[in-house]
């Protein structure tokens, strides 16, 4: 269970991040945070380059990071954007495949608007490891 707490920390920390994105060819900034079971907080912003399609997502650049660091599985997560946008399809599947079950997703925008949704929601029916037998 996320708590309420934990939730006001992944969204400050999601804005935090979104402050240090790196994104000089959308100006589309992006802070993304994740928490891990053991209650860390992981971030992730978004990383552009010259070679566009190189630029990957503020999600995906948390959840590797928390991986990396050794984590599996992700409890629930922010997203930190102008105007509120919701995680990119990609960033779906990639978020799914480290939950067991369906997470919060909490969706900020610059104006300090937050709203919940879940993953399942964003990403219904997934295609998940269960069915690779
Ligand atoms: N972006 C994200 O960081 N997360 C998403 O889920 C959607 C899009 C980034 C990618 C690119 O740097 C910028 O937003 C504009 O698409």
């Amino acid at each position: 269970m996320v708590t309420e707490i934990q939730r006001n920390a992944l969204v400050s920390a999601a804005r935090q991040a979104r402050e240090h994105a790196y994104a000089p060819y959308s100006n589309y900034a992006v802070g993304s945070a994740i928490l891990l079971e053991d209650g860390q907080i992981v971030t992730g912003v978004n990383v552009e380059n010259a070679s566009y399609g190189l630029s990957i997502c503020a999600e995906r650049t948390a959840v590797f990071k928390a991986v990396a660091a050794g984590a599996r599985r992700i409890l629930g997560v922010a997203v930190c954007t102008l105007n509120g946008g919701t995680p990119c399809g990609a960033c779906r599947q990639v978020m799914a495949e480290f939950t067991t079950e369906d997470v919060p997703v909490l969706i900020c925008d610059e104006q300090g608007n937050v709203r919940e949704t879940s993953l399942y929601s964003l990403l219904p029916e997934h295609f998940g490891p269960g069915h690779l037998v």
